[in-house]
């Protein structure tokens, strides 16, 4: 296999005669034997670009190849090689885990004695064991998740792609699925992980694109955009609104970059979080207004948002002036 497990190269996928453009010039480089994020709200094109790398839909231009082979002229292949887990579980919910399991083997014409090991030992590596002979339709969202991973790897693909695998499963669950993941890629498979939240990215990616719009607006390690965005967003809740935009411009130049208000609450991007934070707190007693709450997280995919494009990821009011931006935005309400 070459260097990239997948290249994808100025992909244009437009939908309803061009008035819905969801991928715009989308070039990628996954490299071989690593997570590689594709990061993105809803409606910016990240089901989208893997129905088009798992031959599942065509581009309108552009070329892509996926195991060295040509995504619209060699289907068959490219197949052979990636697993696919999708945002929607594809289990039969009438079939037992282990049936389901069985049933993808059978449909990939691998062998059966092969098929039964495979699929007793994935029931087994992902903690289904016990409801390997269960239908599915009694499993728990977290489990079907499992299952739906499980069937992705029954033919030991070397590239799987992942969309939003987490999505939707609880904290236990996600971090059992981030730990399956990197057993996989320390097996050397490569993995395109599609996600709406930065930590997921941050643990698992190493390299991340950010899709906004079906265009690529940032893309770089997670320290890299971190970096880019600064390390800390400091939190601050007031008693009013009136309270909360006072302080905003009291603080505006702690930061370069702009301090956010949503009714009572400001958030700002901060480089140096303790320091600026300190700095915050003497203005605000200084002007003699009470703070009712006072926070410093980790920037998210929103603070990403915020800082490359001016607008939160799901802001209407915001004008979208691109071509079928009015039709995402009605697609994503
Ligand atoms: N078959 C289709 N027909 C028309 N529009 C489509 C079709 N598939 C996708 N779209 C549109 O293309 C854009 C990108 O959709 P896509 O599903 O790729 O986004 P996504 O990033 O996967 O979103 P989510 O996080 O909600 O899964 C959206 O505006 C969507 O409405
Ligand atoms: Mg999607």
């Amino acid at each position: 296999m070459s260097e990239f497990a997948v290249e994808a190269l100025n992909i244009v996928r437009t939908f309803n005669d061009g008035d819905v453009r969801a991928l715009d010039d989308v070039t990628l480089h996954v490299p071989t034997g690593q997570v590689f994020g594709l990061l993105g709200p809803n409606g910016s094109g990240k089901t989208t670009m893997v129905r088009i790398l798992a031959t599942i839909l065509s581009p309108s231009s552009g070329s892509a190849t996926v195991a060295g082979y040509d995504v619209v002229k060699q289907p068959n292949q490219v197949r052979r090689h990636i697993g696919l887990a999708g945002q929607n579980a594809t289990v039969d919910e009438n079939l037992t885990g282990f049936e389901n399991l069985r049933m993808v083997g059978l449909l990939n014409h691998l062998n059966k004695a092969y098929v039964v090991a495979k699929s007793r030992q994935l029931l087994d590596d992902f903690g289904l064991s016990d409801a390997a002979n269960r239908i599915t339709k009694t499993y728990s969202g977290g489990m079907r998740r499992r299952l739906d991973l499980a069937a992705a790897l029954v033919a030991n693909p070397p590239i799987l792609f992942l969309d939003e695998p987490t999505t939707g499963l609880d904290p236990q669950s996600r971090q059992d699925l981030w730990g399956i993941i990197e057993r996989l890629v320390e097996g050397g498979t490569t993995v395109l992980l599609t996600t709406q939240y930065l930590d997921e990215a941050d643990r698992l990616a190493r390299q991340l694109v950010v899709l906004d719009h079906g265009k690529i607006i940032a893309q770089g390690t997670s320290a890299q955009l971190k970096a880019q965005m600064g390390a800390t967003v400091l939190v601050l809740s007031f008693a009013s609104t009136d309270d909360a935009s006072r302080v905003r411009t009291l603080i505006a130049d702690l930061s370069d970059k702009p301090a956010n208000l949503e009714g009572t609450v400001i958030e700002m991007t901060v480089d140096n979080g303790p320091a600026v934070t300190a700095d915050a707190l003497r203005r605000i007693d200084g002007a003699g207004i009470a703070l009712s709450g006072l926070a410093l997280r980790e920037p998210s995919l929103d603070d990403v948002f915020l800082n490359l494009t001016g607008h939160k990821a799901e802001d209407p009011t915001v004008e979208d002036a691109t071509p079928g931006g009015r039709q995402r935005r009605r697609a994503r309400a």
